[in-house]
């Protein structure tokens, strides 16, 4: 049973070429003028969901659950992340077709991508319960903490979910609420979930002798995240107080990841090298969020290409990047590292070439070929998905995620 959790990589690799593709129908839209009947917001929705729900999450919590619980006692996973997956793809096609938008069924108007999607959440809520249940007692070295504080993150995130969905029924209609809760969601599950495990799985992965539990870097990023939230809402719709809490709160993320990129970044050595180029789009990201606190005028979200490449640098940059570096050193039968450096290689171009949206490029030099441009920069980084698709579908019977010793 234990070793059922080798579906896992293939299955979000598989998840993050569809999204990946979604994400380049996206662009072609934008480049030629055809989305094939689709609405650019409902596609944008399909890439974002399936990316956030098929692709770290599941991967994640593998991994976390191969590092932290022991193989006889995770029975329980491997159907938590089947669920993982059902909520996610059948999410897809809903998100595709409707996006946000309610459908009748019956007398009832229900917002059914949302209520597939949702699926998601109690199986988070199963996976958390199991792994406090398991790691209960036991001894956590920096990667145990990273874990912990992420699935706490996982939780709070998914209370601004609840509440926004419950903002209708209780007949509150709240633009402040409305866009506090959306960006307590996303922000702390991203910045939250997938930045603090990803960083545990990095810990894991590099020499532990010198890791004792916690650091104050750490303490640095936890104090900060639960008001950066604000950092994300329309200016107008931010009390002053809370902006200057948030600022403060963004100041403290960005100095402790800075720190903590530095740290591993420090540690590489030949066997971990590959993943330089994930912690070096950490201490970009993490500058970026420092620039922002110490600069009043200056607002990541409120310039949209600016957000767009702020999001895709820990999202593809940092977090992506760093799993596939890593299930390399995780997985028994090795990832290849041609196809991680092709995947790499391609992912920094997408991501570069993004800069084409921000006010670095002068305003009368963008033109048609901008989007003709950042169309074909979309396809750069899907030969090395690929790569690792046929490794893993190749490997599939040999590796297995729960075979990793610490
Ligand atoms: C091959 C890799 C990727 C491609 C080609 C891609 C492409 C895109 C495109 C075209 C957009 C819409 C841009 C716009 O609004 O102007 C977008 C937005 C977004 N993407 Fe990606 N992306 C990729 C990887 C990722 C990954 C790995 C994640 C998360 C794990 C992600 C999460 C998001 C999110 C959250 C948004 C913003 C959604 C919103 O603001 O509603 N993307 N991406």
């Amino acid at each position: 049973m234990n070793r059922d959790l080798r579906f896992v990589w293939p299955a979000a690799l598989a998840c993050f070429l569809l999204a990946a593709l979604t994400g380049v129908l996206y662009r072609y839209g934008l480049a030629f003028g055809e989305t094939f009947g689709f609405s650019f917001v409902n596609i944008r929705h399909a890439h974002s969901h399936l990316m956030y729900f098929g692709w770290p999450t599941p991967v994640l919590m593998a991994i976390i659950a191969a590092i932290r619980i022991p193989p006889e006692r995770r029975r329980a996973i491997s159907p938590i992340i089947w669920t993982v997956f059902a909520g996610a793809t059948a999410s897809y096609p809903l998100f595709l077709l409707f996006g946000y938008q309610t459908m009748a069924i019956g007398s009832a108007e229900l917002p059914i991508a949302v209520i597939a999607s949702s699926l998601n959440m109690l199986a988070w809520y199963a996976f958390v319960v199991v792994y406090a249940k398991e790691t209960r007692g036991t001894a956590r070295d920096r990667a145990g903490v990273l874990f912990d504080l992420s699935l706490l993150f996982l939780v709070l995130s998914s209370l601004g979910a609840w509440a926004l969905a419950l903002l209708k029924p209780l007949g509150i209609d709240s633009d402040i609420w409305a866009s506090a809760l959306t960006h307590i969601f996303l922000d702390l599950f991203s910045e939250g979930w997938f930045v603090l495990a990803t960083l545990g799985v990095i810990f894991a992965v590099m020499p532990r002798d010198r890791d004792a539990g916690g650091h104050w870097s750490i303490a640095l990023v936890c104090a900060g995240l639960p008001v950066t939230f604000a950092m994300g809402m329309p200016s107008a719709l931010v009390p002053a107080p809370l902006a200057s809490l948030a600022t403060l709160g963004n100041l403290s993320v960005g100095v402790g990841l800075i720190v903590l990129s530095m740290i591993l970044i420090r540690r590489l050595d030949s066997a971990n090298w590959l993943l330089f180029v994930p912690l070096a789009f950490l201490f970009l990201k993490a500058t970026g969020q420092v620039s922002e606190s110490l600069t009043p005028a200056f607002s990541i979200t409120s310039i949209p290409g600016l957000r767009l490449i702020y999001l895709h640098a820990m999202l593809l940059g940092f977090v992506s990047i760093a799993l596939m570096a890593s299930a390399r050193l995780l997985v028994e039968a090795p990832v290849s590292k041609g196809a991680v450096i092709t995947f790499t290689i391609g992912a920094t171009a997408m991501i570069a070439s993004l800069i084409m949206f921000t006010p670095l490029i002068p305003f009368d030099w963008i033109g048609s070929w901008t989007f003709r441009a950042a169309f074909w920069f979309s396809l750069v980084p899907i030969p090395g998905v690929v790569w690792l698709l046929i490794d893993a579908v190749r490997t599939a019977r040999r590796a297995s995620i729960t075979t990793f010793r610490p």
